[in-house]
């Protein structure tokens, strides 16, 4: 049973919950327009945090002004009990009834009676309006409808004020992390072109003496030996260059399948040693995109190693490529049901010399962040602890593909 005046005021509501208006706005309408609907003297909502036990006053219109600051703690508990049970709470009783907060302030600012509606979205509590009368009375039918409206209306933004606040925070988080890592990036670089000067010159030196030491002599074990650390430096080196985007990749057409076969026939001998069985899902649809074929193999192997060493013995591990939802871009997910990764360690393992191995650099995810970044990609992971982790790496394929190239031979022939 609706009047007019019912339905404008709730048409008010819900435009305003569409129109994405900023929460407290429309929390100060739902306060106003409940005050007016009801011929009271002023409401006030309130957002209950059931998880976290707290209360925060977030919008009035009226008495309810007044009252405000007041009721940062309130009872809510005992109103809380009563709104699960989906009740309307009417108090008449201002003055002696129990769950009254500030009660004989109450009823010397003319307050005789005091309704509290509960913001329930599928049985979660988000909120709750309480609403000031200047003398008792009974509620109409027509009325108590229009409260249990009101309340799923609030109650929904609420809820949505909530998603879009997570989703902020998680959004924060990311960028963030990514500032974080191109920070890190560019001081790599920094680091690696002062090092790659006098690493080349100890290189071509020690090569030098190694050459002209005698083979028996003291000084042959030695050189070879800076020779040799020397070089797994000069890798380092190079491994941070690539982390750090130096260099842009070497792209051509290729079908990003046939890179995913490349790494997994250079790992088969330790997929086989290791007793690991493999799953693969390689769409058949996928078209040929443009990337760096040797940069993006060392990414699988680098992603495929590190999920060998969590399976250790007798696990799976999964590679699935698929066209992205948008059409525009290339999926490719590696799974693995190894040791997972502790949630804390989940923000560091892209960073250049993250390790949790004793013979680990923490150089390969972060040069395959590097290289996934510099294809215009993107790599996330998630992952349980005991029970598995999956990396994902999305590729974009480019508007217009070039065709591809036709070598042509000097005679002319193709
Ligand atoms: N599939 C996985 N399962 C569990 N932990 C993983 C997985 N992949 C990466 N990690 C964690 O992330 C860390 C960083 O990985 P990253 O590949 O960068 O370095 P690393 O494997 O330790 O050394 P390397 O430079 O030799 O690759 C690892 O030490 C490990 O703790
Ligand atoms: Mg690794």
């Amino acid at each position: 049973m609706y009047t007019s005046k019912n339905i404008e005021t709730l048409v008010d509501v819900r435009t305003a919950l569409h129109a994405s208006s900023h929460l407290s706005d429309l929390l100060d309408l739902i306060a106003r327009r409940t005050t007016e609907f009801l011929n009271a003297k002023g409401a006030f909502v309130q957002l209950i945090d059931i998880e976290k036990d707290t209360v925060e006053c977030a919008g009035a219109h009226g008495w309810g002004e007044r009252y405000l600051p007041k009721w940062s703690i309130c009872k809510h508990e005992i109103i809380r009990n009563q709104c699960r049970l989906g009740k309307i709470l009417i108090i008449t009783d201002i003055l002696n009834d129990a769950r009254v907060q500030n009660a004989a302030e109450m009823w010397d600012d003319g307050v005789r009676m005091a309704i509290f509606v509960c913001l329930t979205l599928q049985s979660h509590i988000g909120g709750i309006i309480r609403i000031f009368f200047p003398e008792a009375r009974k509620l109409s039918q027509e009325e108590r409808s229009f409260l249990v409206t009101v309340a799923t209306c609030g109650a929904c933004a609420i809820e949505s004020a909530r998603l879009l606040e997570n989703q902020k925070s998680l959004y924060d988080h990311l960028a963030l992390q990514t500032e974080k890592l191109s920070a890190l990036g560019r001081m790599a670089a920094g680091i690696a072109h002062e090092i790659n000067n006098p690493l080349a010159g100890i290189l071509l030196y020690s090569t030098n003496l190694l050459k002209k030491a005698s083979k028996d002599g003291p000084f042959k074990e030695a050189l070879e030996i800076i020779v040799h650390e020397t070089k797994r430096c000069g890798d380092i080196i190079q491994d941070l260059l690539d982390f750090s985007r130096e260099g842009e990749p070497k792209k051509a057409l290729v079908n990003i399948n046939d890179v995913t076969e490349k790494a997994v026939s250079i790992l088969e001998n330790e997929f086989r040693l290791h007793h690991i069985k493999l799953e693969k899902q390689l769409s058949p649809e996928l078209p040929d995109t443009y990337v760096d074929a040797n940069q993006m193999e060392q990414v699988f192997v680098d992603v495929l190693l590190n999920a060998i060493e969590a399976v250790q013995e007798r696990g799976v591990i999964t590679i699935e490529s698929r066209l992205g939802s948008d059409g525009k871009s290339e999926v490719i997910k590696i799974g693995d049901t190894g040791c997972g990764i502790p949630q804390e360690n989940l923000a560091k393992i892209f960073e250049p010399f993250f390790s949790t191995k004793s013979n680990g650099t923490g150089l390969g995810l972060a040069v395959s962040y590097g290289i996934v970044q510099k294809h215009g990609g993107n790599i996330h992971v998630a992952s349980q602890p005991g029970q598995g982790t999956c990396f994902t790496i999305e590729l974009p394929i480019p508007d217009s593909i070039p065709s591809k190239e036709v070598t042509t031979h000097p005679n002319g022939s193709h």
